[in-house]
Parts: structure tokens; sequence; C-alpha cells
């Protein structure tokens, strides 16, 4: 492959895009430095992050060739600002070198997308991204002592690759996310190479490493996805009630001045322009930090912290609640003028009564939040053109406790299952349900969604703020089903849940039965057709062969009770069980399997 083109095409300078809004308060200089200084350090990783996500099939090599490439540029800009090449946007000039790459386009099938130009190419970008990564070989668990080596070796080319692989299997995490686990990252392999048991010690550290990414990917591709679908106002919306919820301190004032920022933020950060996120986020930090007095007291530790750890110690920080905020919200009931001041502005109205609402909840989860706004926005709806408004939204409590209380029985029921139904019996339940409700689904995506289900029910319902957290937690699981990039269509019943109503998605899926437009396959596909190799499978493999059974048994049967499920996929178990025990195993399955798979066809 030829070396890319060097001249011809235009480079990143992050500088001129902001310098037109260049701030003049000497703080806001100095913190814009630190950002600009903080990307010119860490361009190598910020290359690959964003390549590796657009092209998640790329190898490392060519990741690397861009890295070069872009270092280069870097270094020519530096040097000489004025450049004509040194005035892109940073993302149309990374878009631009992965396009120049001779072969690259067509070698890994986006050559559609160097075609278009602007804000096409940018699209196009980022629809090439997928979500699911079945693709690609599960990431590999280096042996410690080898990982030790490499480190040592050549530690940064280690790291490089270790963001390269992270970055190409999760494509939708903001970039200061993956810079922060980087930066984890590197503490721990410095840490455990000292030790004795290294294995141990990469074991229990990563773990939190990794719950941290999982729960950052999951939030972001939501709120993304509920973005591209909603837009801007539902965005706005999710990010009161979060940060009303977090700085229940705040005034409404600042609250909407921050709001603008945190939203310009997800413009870029969605779209996976790492410089464009980097800098929003930053900026977002800054503010926070600069309004310490009106935001919160529990902040001016992390403030301290530089880049990328300030936002991650932000973010866990804990909740600085005035201690005059009555329970009671009773403006947005009591006021004899809710209606006129509804007409003056009816975004800003609900934007306020939304945060009011939110930072006196913090036991509720956001999209209870966002359903209570909208209740009340119908209720007003409705009351405002009556003779007597005051009288008629005089009830507005009972209906947003109505409201939360058929949330709050949903979620109990949930957490009902989860206590009365051991972790793989759990599984298999949702399993079944997901499965009738989407069988359109791949088994690995039907599969994997049943273990999130898992997770954020064994998280959330032995803790006292169950219901925000499962609340929360589910609705992120049916954020992947409905998609990020994407509008899909799964099937009618399933895409009218995603796309109708961000806040009551829920309560829609909830409502879902076996879909009615599936026709299953006719034939049983060798489902029933055991082999030898499941007797030397270990546990977790055994494991998920039977979550993939099951689910490929719904999607054969769907008409099938749950009861009628459960005794099949138990049989088949017992079946292999005992076959592995038999003297010719394969004899035995080859018998057996018949006798299930009639089964299946007569219930
Ligand atoms: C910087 O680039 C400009 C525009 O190409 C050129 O006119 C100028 O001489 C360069 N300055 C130096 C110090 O190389
Ligand atoms: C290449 O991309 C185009 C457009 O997205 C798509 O229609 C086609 O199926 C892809 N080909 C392969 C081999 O993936
Ligand atoms: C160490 O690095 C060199 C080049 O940087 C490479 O050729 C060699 O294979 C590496 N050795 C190990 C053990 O990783
Ligand atoms: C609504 O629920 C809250 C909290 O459970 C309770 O304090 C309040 O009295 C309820 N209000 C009405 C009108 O039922
Ligand atoms: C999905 O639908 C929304 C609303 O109908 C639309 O604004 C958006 O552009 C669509 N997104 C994609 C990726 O097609």
């Amino acid at each position: 492959m030829k070396q890319l083109e060097l001249r011809g095409f235009v480079i990143l300078m992050f500088f001129l895009t902001e310098s037109l809004t260049l701030p003049t308060k000497p703080r806001d200089v100095d913190d814009f430095r630190i950002t600009q200084k903080f990307i010119e350090e860490n361009i190598g990783y910020i290359t690959i992050i964003a390549f590796a996500q657009y092209i998640q099939e790329a190898s490392f090599e060519e990741a690397e060739m861009l890295r070069k490439a872009m270092t280069e540029y870097k270094d020519q800009c530096l040097a000489n600002v004025t450049l004509p090449m040194c005035s892109k946007l940073p993302n149309d000039v990374l878009q631009e070198a992965i396009c120049a790459i001779e072969g690259l386009p067509q070698k890994h099938n986006f050559s559609h997308c160097c075609n278009k130009v602007d804000f096409e190419r940018r699209l196009c970008f980022f629809r090439n991204k997928k979500a699911g990564i079945e693709f690609l070989p599960p990431l590999l668990a280096l042996d410690p002592e080898e990982k030790c080596q490499a480190y040592k070796n050549n530690s940064e080319s280690f790291l490089n690759n270790y963001i390269y692989e992270v970055s190409r299997r999760n494509p939708f995490v903001f970039a200061p996310t993956l810079l922060t686990l980087a930066a984890r990252f590197e503490m721990i392999t410095k840490t455990c190479c000292e030790e004795q048991d290294k294995a141990n010690c990469f074991q229990t550290k990563a773990k939190s490493v990794i719950q941290y990414l999982k729960a950052l990917s999951s939030y972001q591709k939501n709120v993304c996805g509920a973005f591209l679908k909603f837009g801007l106002q539902v965005l706005n919306s999710i990010n009161i009630a979060i940060l009303s919820q977090k700085f229940p301190r705040i005034e409404f004032k600042e609250l909407t001045s921050l709001l603008e920022d945190v939203s310009y933020k997800f413009d870029g950060c969605c779209e996976g322009d790492a410089v464009h996120c980097i800098r929003g986020w930053s900026k977002v930090m800054d503010h926070i930090c600069s309004k310490q007095d009106s935001i919160s007291s529990e902040i001016k530790e992390c403030c301290e912290k530089k880049i990328p750890e300030r936002g991650e110690c932000i973010i866990s920080s804990n909740k600085d609640r005035p201690k005059d905020l009555s329970l009671k919200e009773t403006k947005s009931i009591e006021n004899k003028n809710v209606c006129e001041e509804r007409n003056a502005n009816q975004d800003i109205f609900m934007a306020e009564f939304l945060y009011e609402y939110s930072r006196r909840h913090p036991e509720l989860s956001v999209p209870e939040l966002l359903r209570i706004a909208r209740v009340y926005d119908d209720l007003l709806k409705e009351c405002c053109i009556t003779e007597n408004p005051p009288d008629c939204y005089s009830n507005a409590e009972n209906k947003f406790n109505e409201t939360t209380e058929k949330s709050l029985r949903i979620v109990k029921r949930e957490c009902d299952h989860f206590r009365n139904l051991g972790k793989d019996d759990l599984k298999y339940h949702y399993l079944i349900k997901l499965t009738k409700i989407a069988p359109q689904l791949s088994t690995e995506e039907l599969t994997f969604i049943g273990e999130e289900m898992v997770t954020a029910l064994t998280t959330c319902c032995t803790l006292s703020e169950e219901f925000a957290c499962v609340d929360n937690l589910v609705d992120l699981v049916l954020g992947e089903i409905c998609g990020v990039n994407e509008n899909r269509t799964i099937n009618p019943a399933v895409d009218h849940c995603c796309k109708t109503n961000f806040a009551f998605r829920r309560s829609c899926f909830d409502a879902l039965e076996a879909d009615e437009t599936y026709v299953p396959l006719s034939a049983s596909q060798g489902l029933f057709t055991f082999h030898i190799d499941l007797c030397q499978a270990h546990n977790e493999e055994l494991q998920r062969k039977k979550d993939r059974f099951l689910v490929n048994l719904v999607k054969l049967k769907p008409k099938l009770t749950d009861k009628e499920l459960w005794s099949l996929l138990t049989d088949s178990a017992n079946t292999v069980d005992r076959c592995c025990k038999a003297e010719g195993p394969e004899t035995c399955f080859n018998e057996e399997g018949p006798k299930l798979a009639a089964k299946s066809w007569a219930s």
C-alpha cells in the first residue's frame, strides 16, 4: 500500500474553527489552551479511536499508518499555523486522510462515503458504524506475562493496540471515555506488572474498568439514539432531568446556560467527531467548575484534576442538596397563572417544570421524569382551554402519582422475577419473552440483550433505589434494540414502540405480545442434531449453547407456550447430559435427537 499522499488535502489544526469565537475572559482562554494542549498531546490516540470506530474492519497496521500521518500533520501545523492546509475541521481532515489511503475504501467497502463531501460524508461515515460486532473476533485476553513483556518492550504500541481493539468493538463510545479508559488501563498495567500474582491483579482491576466502559457505552448509545430519532428537544429533556438530579442546587437560569454547552457536546460526540467531542466535553466541565458556587460544593477536588479524569470525577461526585428545597413543588399546581406562563413560552415553561420536579425526585428514573412532564403537558393542554383551569389542573399530583405507580408495578414485577427465579431461569424467561417479541433479531443479539436484562435486574433489585435503577437500566437495553445510528425496522410492533414516544417506550414494550407478522422457518435447521463436542464444552460455553438453543427454539416454534418451551429446554439438556455419559454419545444423540424434534412438533 502506498504511503499517504501528504500534500493535496488539508490538515487539522484545531485552531481556526474555534478561534472565530475565541474566548475573551482570561480564565476561558486558559481553559481553551489546556484543552488544546491535551488534544495535541493525544492526537495519536484520538486518531486511532476515530478511525477504529468508523472503519471497524481495518487492521491495527492501517490504524498505525493513519496515526503517523496525522501526527506529522499536527507537527507541520504547529510549526506554521498559517499554512492553508491547517484550517479545516479536524473530523473532515481525518476522513479525508482515511479516504486517501490507497485501496482502503475499496478493501473495507466505504468508497461510497469517500465520494461524498461535507455533511453528507460525515453522515455516511457515521452510518457506517456497526453496532453488532459479530464480525470481529472476541477480544483476546493475553497471558499476563506476555502482556507485561509487550508493555515493557514498547509501551506506546501496546497501549495504541489496546485502544484500537476497544474502540472498534465500541464504535459509539465517546472519545473522552475511551481516553479515560486508556489512562486507567495504563495505570493497571504498570501496577500489575510489578505484582507477584499478575493474573489476579489484572482480573480484579480490569473488572471495574470494563464495568465503567459498559455502563457509559450503554448510556451514551441510548442518549444518541434518542437524539437522532427524536431530536434536540428530547435530548434537552434528558439532560435537564439528569443535570437537575445530579445538581439539585443549580438555579434554572444557570441550568439553561449549561444545557447549551451540554447539547453542543452531544452533537459532535454522537457523530463520532472525537475532537469536537473532547472540546465540548471540556467546555461543559469548565463551565461547571467555573460556577461551583451555584452548582455544587462537592466538586472542588474534581475540578483540580486534569482532563480527562476531571469529568469522570464530577460525574461520580456526591449530590449537594440544598437544605431548604421543599419536597413538594407547588407552583406548577397551585399557581393560578400557569396557563398564562405556559402560553408565554411553552418550551421554557416545560423545561422549568421538569427541572423543579427532577431536582426534588432523586428516587425517580430519567424516563419516569420525562413521563411525568408529558403527563403534565397533556393535562395543561386540556385544562388551559377550560373555563376554570386552576380547578382542572389541581389534581395534577394525582396524575403524576398514577403514572409513577404504574411504572413501579412493572419494576416490582420484574424484581419479583429476579427474586423468584434463579439467575439462569431469569435469563430463560427473558430470552423467551424477547425472542417472541422480536424473532427477527439475530440469535447473537437476542442472547446478548437477554444477558443485559439479567445484569440490569441483578444489579438493581437489591438496592434501595431499586425503581430508578431498574427503570434506567432496562430503558438502556431497549435503546440497544431500537438502534443508535439507524431507524431499525424489526417488525411493525417493535418499530412502533421505538419511534412513537421516548418516555413511554418501556410501557410500550411491556405490553408487546409475540410478533404476529413473523413466519417461522419450516424446517428445524438441525436444532435437534447434537454433537459430541457438547460433551467437552465447559460451563460457560455450555451455557451459551443452551441460551442459543432456546432462542432458536423460540424462533422455530414461537407459538409454543412458555411452559412448553421450558419443558423442551429441560428435556434437551437432560438428553445431552445422559448421552454424554453413555458409551457411545454419538449413537445416543442420533437416537434421542429425533425424539425431541418429534416432541417439539407435537406440542
Ligand atoms: C508559513 O506558511 C505561509 C503560507 O504558506 C508562508 O507564507 C510562510 O512563509 C510560512 N512561514 C514559515 C516560517 O515557514
Ligand atoms: C458494501 O456497502 C454497500 C453500501 O452500504 C452495501 O450495500 C454492500 O452490501 C456492502 N458490501 C459488502 C461486501 O459488505
Ligand atoms: C519487541 O519489540 C520489537 C520491535 O519494537 C519486536 O520486533 C519484538 O517482537 C518485540 N518483542 C516482544 C517480546 O514483544
Ligand atoms: C403522591 O405521592 C407522594 C409520594 O408517595 C405522596 O407524598 C403524596 O401525598 C401523593 N399525592 C397525592 C395527591 O396522592
Ligand atoms: C430516523 O427518523 C428520524 C425521525 O423520523 C429522522 O429525523 C432521522 O433522520 C432518521 N434517522 C436515520 C438514520 O434515518
